[in-house]
Order: C-alpha cells, then sequence, then structure tokens
C-alpha cells in the first residue's frame, strides 16, 4: 500500500537536522526568530530534528555565572515557545552532552591551523580586540561548531549566511575523516534562507540586527514590553523619500520594515506594496509593530509560562540531552575506534 504523501516518514528515514543557538541575552531578537527559529519549527515536521543551546560557545563570552544559567534555561523555553516540539524534536544543552568537547578535540588535531586561521569571523573579532584580547576559545570556536554538527550526522544544518564559512570547515572536515579512514560522518549541507536570512538594525539598516549593535533601539527584543518594541519601530530609520517600495540599495531601512511586515503577516511584499501605495512610512511602521506584536505576545507568555515551571522545563532538557547523548556516543564510539584510541576493558 502506498503512503499518504502527508503521513510523517518514521524518524529513521527522515533527513536529519541540527541547530544550535547561542544564549547571548536573557531575550532572543527578532533575527533569532525570523532567521532561525521559524526554519526550526518548519523543519521539524518532516526531519529529525535536534536543537540546542550552545553554552560552550558562549562561554568565550565573559558573563555572570548566575546570568549564564539563567539565559540558557531562558534560550530553551524560547525554542520550545516559538514552537519547537521537544517531543519530536529533542531540546538539549550542549554542555549536558560531553561528547561535544570530546569530538572537539579530535577534530582539533585534523584541522589544520591555516585553516582555523582563515575565519573571517574569527578575524573580524581578533581585530577588534587585537589577538591578545581574544581567547583562544574563539579561535577553536568553529571546530567546537563542527562537532556539534558531524556528531549527530547531520544532512542539513540551518544557520544565518555568517556562518557559511563554518559550515565550510565543517564538510571539509568530514569529508577529510572519512576519506583518511572509513566512511564515518555524514557531509552537511547548509540551509540558509536567503528571504529571511537578513533581519536588518532598526537603527542602521545597512548592518544585521544583532546583539552587538550600537544602539539599543535598533534590535527587537521578543521579550520586551511591546510599547517598548512598538516605540522602536515608529523610530526605525527610513530615509527622505516618501514613496514605499522595496529597494535594498537605495532604501534599505523600508525593504527590511517590508521584509518583516511580511514574514510576520505572511503576506507577500508585492501584496503590501499594493496596499500601502499612497500611503506613508509611519503606516508602515504601525502596521510593521502590530503584526509583530500580535504574533510574539502569545510567545512572550509561553516563556513565561514555562520559566515558571521550572522543574518541567528540566525534565524536558534532561531527556533532549539523553536522547541527543544516544545518538552522538554512537558516533564518538566510532570516531575513537577508527582512529585507534584504545577502548578500556570492561569487566
Ligand atoms: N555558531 C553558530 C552561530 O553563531 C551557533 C552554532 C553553534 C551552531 N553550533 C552550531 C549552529 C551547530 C548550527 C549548528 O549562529
Amino acid at each position: 500500500m502506498a503512503e499518504s504523501p502527508q503521513a510523517p516518514r518514521p524518524p529513521a528515514e527522515r533527513p536529519r537536522v541540527l541547530s544550535l543557538m547561542q544564549p547571548t541575552a536573557d531575550s532572543l531578537h527578532l533575527g533569532n526568530y525570523l532567521g532561525a527559529l521559524q526554519q526550526w519549527v518548519a523543519l521539524q515536521a518532516d526531519h529529525e530534528a535536534f536543537y540546542g543551546v550552545c553554552d560552550l560557545h558562549a562561554l568565550t563570552i565573559e558573563v555572570e555565572p548566575a546570568e549564564r544559567r539563567r539565559r540558557s534555561l531562558g534560550a530553551a523555553a524560547q525554542f520550545i515557545a516559538a514552537g519547537v516540539d521537544p517531543d519530536e524534536a529533542p531540546v538539549f544543552i550542549q554542555s549536558h552532552v560531553p561528547e561535544h568537547t570530546e569530538l572537539m578535540w579530535v577534530l582539533t588535531t585534523m584541522t589544520g591551523f591555516g585553516q582555523a586561521a582563515r575565519m573571517t569571523q574569527f578575524k573580524d573579532k581578533a581585530a577588534r580586540t587585537g589577538t591578545d584580547g581574544a581567547n583562544v576559545g574563539l579561535f577553536t570556536y568553529p571546530i567546537l561548531m563542527a562537532a556539534d554538527i558531524l556528531l549527530y550526522q547531520a544532512d542539513k544544518v540551518p544557520v544565518g549566511e555568517d556562518q557559511r564559512q563554518h559550515l565550510e570547515l565543517t564538510r571539509d572536515l568530514a569529508q577529510r575523516f572519512n576519506s583518511r579512514f572509513s566512511p564515518t560522518f555524514t557531509v552537511p549541507e547548509p540551509h540558509i534562507v536567503k528571504s529571511v536570512g537578513r533581519i536588518m538594525d532598526l537603527q542602521d539598516p545597512t548592518v544585521k540586527m544583532s546583539k552587538s549593535a550600537s544602539s539599543p533601539n535598533g534590535l527587537i527584543e521578543l521579550l520586551d514590553d511591546p510599547k517598548v518594541n512598538a516605540k522602536k519601530f515608529r523610530s526605525a530609520v527610513t530615509d527622505s523619500g516618501r514613496e514605499i517600495s522595496y529597494d535594498e540599495e537605495n532604501k534599505p531601512g523600508i525593504a527590511n520594515l517590508l521584509s518583516i511586515l511580511s514574514a510576520f503577516s505572511g503576506r507577500e511584499i508585492e501584496t503590501l506594496l499594493d496596499e500601502f501605495s499612497g500611503k506613508g512610512y509611519g503606516d508602515l511602521k504601525v502596521a510593521t509593530a502590530d503584526a509583530v506584536n500580535a504574533v510574539i505576545a502569545p510567545f512572550r507568555e509561553r516563556t513565561n509560562e514555562l520559566l515558571g515551571e521550572k522543574t518541567e522545563l528540566e525534565d524536558i532538557l534532561a531527556r533532549g540531552a539523553d536522547r541527543a547523548r544516544g545518538v552522538a556516543s554512537r558516533t564518538l564510539s566510532k570516531v575513537y575506534r577508527k582512529i585507534g584510541l584504545l577502548p578500556p576493558a570492561r569487566r
């Protein structure tokens, strides 16, 4: 009997997806939501997905310990509030799965110093602080990311455009290992969604919206008061014209608002252009703020609920780590065996 095309495939036959997000703040921002979480939720339906909070990567940034714990738990809560179903897709904390750092060490011994030194994200960060200001963790960061991915034999990795080079390194390491030993790792493909990949800063629409932006007014934090967010939209930088058209080059601010409104309202840019013909920038800003708030109000509520039931959330993460370890430990044992590490005798 042929299966209906909609029937979900059994887990083992579905392509595998893995992605991790750094807990860099209490609240995730609009770029995280559109660039990552929406993709994660969409992919979990027909993929075997694993989603994690990469607290080990976040150690490259100095943060108070209590703040760190709060951010990790908060990030996990926000994944679930955004629609990740932890029964479908294990949600886990990277440091709960020790295989990540174990595989990373093996991979560091297979990465050329020069290759690691060519990673542009590291170069940019080191250029800002000087090499004495940048820690070695920042240098090896992409190798830990490769370990994250290869442990799970991921077919697809949803990431932002800025992670493309790290994905290339990961693919390289997988291929190098496979040809030096024997086929062991799935060579992953990046899954980069162009249209939502670049949500820009509201104050400087030529740079990507991110936590490190120069002004907090350019950043929409999902857990912020809706009034604060509406105000940020109202004061978004546009340009001196008055006509609403989609032109990334000459009207990056308006293009960004249109992209955000389109993503949150589910309406095509073309449709929005018709709708807003003859209207002003102010109308577009109000409509965008309303559309965003309509989606994130229930998100905020659900996040707070989850954080209010801390024990249950911790149980979800413990189950997530168990399921993640089930896969990760199998890969790591294979790797240890193939490279010739002596297995401990079991008595
Ligand atoms: N470096 C990624 C980022 O900053 C986060 C990350 C860590 C990640 N490990 C990963 C993403 C594994 C995908 C897969 O966005």
